[in-house]
């Protein structure tokens, strides 16, 4: 099978990649002629462990590669993908669909076989029938039809979640479409993964409906954690007490600076920005929008509350800037609330990040950045763990302690054990458990 893939931000690099590895042979356009030239050189422009290795072995074997002209990739495909970025629209919170909007009437002029065409980007539900319009009153008599196919992946882990879904959800408008789109993930049947076939309309809402509902729980378990402060309890364990009904589920079920990152962010306002237009509200994560904006503030606060009151005059160190670890991305980190807010209160703040730091000097100006984790401590009055990176999980606490002005350790990610910091001599903070 052939597939063009538009766009080689995130979805689209890593869609295309693991689609290739399938056996299908993929063509990513990208408008960046920086972008398409680095890519033939095999550079990649994000950083997901093991791409670069999949991308290197699918460009040997001849099943992917690289254009920027949509003509030439358009030949004889099955499907043309579009995974253009769908940003947050300034001043009201829309997606803004003028990219996809745009790829749709690019694709138009270039079809001439039945081909299908899917959106991977995250998209608001009537996306799909828009492009359905477009291309139809650009190529009226065009063979196509419109699918939408949300992906799932999560940064840091892109590949695996490719590659062993928990599930694939396609909106197809045909039976034809809905066949093509068996055909490109059938290495997915030996592993029995469920593909769940639906209208457009509901593909594209069950896309949001995912993500919201992660946010939610995300943003549930927070302010259980900040109960359980109030009322000494370890929230660790209510999560694994709640977790192990298997109606609630383990997972995303960790407290921590609030949700940040390319998706949650922008999904959920994106949603009750939808929901309101339609005239059907959604209260539940309009309050969760809310609590995680003021969740990200209120942990600059709870650094300051660390080092005695204030952090005026004061050098504060900070592990990890990235929204995740495994992660370059800066999107919507909650550090970009947190260092700020410090050095607005009169801290000088000197940080970390193991892959973040050039994306986040951009972001963050009046950082000092360090050579490594032990290069931000030396006499600082406290550090703060921003980003739970594998790194910073084994930290010789004889050396950080003696590096530090005061024993002073703010871990908003709960990457260590209260009793062990206690015995180490720290003074330890963390979320959600009793210290
Ligand atoms: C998220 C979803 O998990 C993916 O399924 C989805 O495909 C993707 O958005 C998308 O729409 O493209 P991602 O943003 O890469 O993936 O990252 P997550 O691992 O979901 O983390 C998002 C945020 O939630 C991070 O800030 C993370 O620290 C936070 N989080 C996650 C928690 O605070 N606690 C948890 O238990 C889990």
């Amino acid at each position: 099978m052939r597939i063009a893939m538009i766009g080689t931000g995130y979805v689209g690099l890593v869609s295309g990649a693991c689609f290739s590895e399938f056996g299908v042979h993929v063509t990513c356009v990208d408008k960046d002629a920086g972008k398409i030239e680095r890519l033939k050189r095999g550079e990649i422009p994000i950083y997901e462990p093991g791409l670069d290795d999949l991308v290197a072995r699918n460009v040997a074997a001849g099943r992917l590669s690289f254009t920027m002209d949509l003509k030439e990739a358009m030949q004889g495909v099955d499907a043309v993908f579009i995974a253009v970025g769908t940003p947050s629209r300034r001043g009201d919170g829309h997606a803004d669909l003028s990219y996809v909007y745009g790829a749709a009437e690019e694709i138009a002029q270039h079809l001439d076989h039945y081909t299908v065409v899917v959106t991977k980007s995250t998209v608001p539900v009537g996306t799909g029938r828009e492009v359905e319009a477009i291309i139809r009153r650009v190529r009226p008599d065009a063979e196509f039809d419109v699918a939408s196919n949300p992906e799932f992946l999560r940064e840091g882990s892109a590949i695996g979640d490719f590659m062993r879904p928990d599930r694939v959800v396609i909106g197809a408008t045909s039976d034809r479409a809905g066949e093509v789109m068996r055909r490109l993930y059938r290495p997915l049947y030996l592993i029995e993964t469920p593909i769940v076939i639906t209208s457009l309309e509901t593909a594209e809402l069950t896309k949001y409906a995912a993500n919201t509902f992660l946010a939610a729980k995300i943003t549930f378990i927070n302010e259980i954690a900040d109960l359980c402060e109030k009322v000494g309890a370890n929230v660790h364990d209510v999560a694994r007490g709640i977790g192990l009904d298997g109606r609630i589920g383990k997972k995303f079920l960790h407290p921590g600076p609030g949700y940040g990152g390319s998706c949650f962010p922008k999904d959920t306002l994106a949603l009750v920005r939808t929901a309101q237009q339609v005239g059907s509200p959604l209260r539940i994560i309009e309050t969760v929008v809310d609590i995680n904006d003021k969740r990200k503030k209120q942990m600059a606060e709870r650094i300051v509350a660390a080092c005695g009151g204030s952090v005026d005059g004061k050098t504060v160190a900070v592990l990890g800037v990235a929204f995740k670890p495994n992660t370059d991305d800066m999107r919507d980190s909650p550090s970009l609330d947190i260092v700020p807010a410090l050095q607005a209160a009169g801290a000088h703040v000197r940080a970390f990040d193991p892959a973040a730091m050039h994306e986040a000097g951009k972001l963050l100006p009046g950082v000092e950045w360090a050579g490594d984790a032990y290069g931000t401590l030396e006499g600082a009055d406290c550090v703060a763990i921003l980003t739970e990176w594998n790194e910073f999980r084994a930290l010789d606490l004889k050396r950080v302690k003696a590096m530090l002005k005061r024993p002073v350790m703010i871990d908003l990610r709960n990457i260590y054990n209260p009793d062990d910091m206690a015995k180490a001599g720290f003074i330890y903070t963390s979320i959600g458990r009793p210290t």
